[in-house]
């Protein structure tokens, strides 16, 4: 029968697409685990010193390694020309060519206070 001949293509079917279903689910998993990885490193981050700050989320590379500027303005003695408020202000929104959000927000204030005392 006709019908009879026809079974075993289905069940190849309904096995094709079951695999495929798994796959992505398996797929979105790692996808998610990803995720989370990246979490874990931002985590790293706030869990970081300044200086520690400084270096990872790529100031020093604008800024210098003795603070004293490369593309971006030297930093020492930055509380001569700068209040809190703006050098905050400054590591939140950017300023021209310099990147906001750099600093986890729970190290803002740690981050102003210790670019105000460099020099
Ligand atoms: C892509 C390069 C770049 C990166 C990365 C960068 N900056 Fe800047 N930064 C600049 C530039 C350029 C200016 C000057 C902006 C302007 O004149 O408007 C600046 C300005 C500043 C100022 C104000 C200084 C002043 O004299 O006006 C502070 C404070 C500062 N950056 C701190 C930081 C910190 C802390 C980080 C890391 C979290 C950082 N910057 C990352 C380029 C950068």
């Amino acid at each position: 029968m006709k019908r009879n001949a026809l079974f075993p293509y289905i069940l190849i079917m309904v096995f094709g697409v079951g695999l495929i279903v798994a796959l992505s689910l398996i797929g979105l998993y790692s996808g998610n685990e990803e995720a989370e990885g990246e979490k874990d490193s931002d985590s790293a981050l706030s869990e970081a010193t300044p200086e520690e700050i400084y270096s990872q989320a790529g100031c020093i590379s604008c800024h210098g390694e003795n603070y004293e500027g490369v593309s971006g303005p030297e930093l020492k003695n930055v509380d001569k020309r700068l209040s809190a408020e703006e050098v905050k202000n400054v590591l939140v929104n950017g300023s021209g060519p310099m990147p906001g959000n750099l600093v986890p927000e729970e190290k803002l204030d740690e981050m102003v206070e210790w670019v105000l005392s460099l020099e």
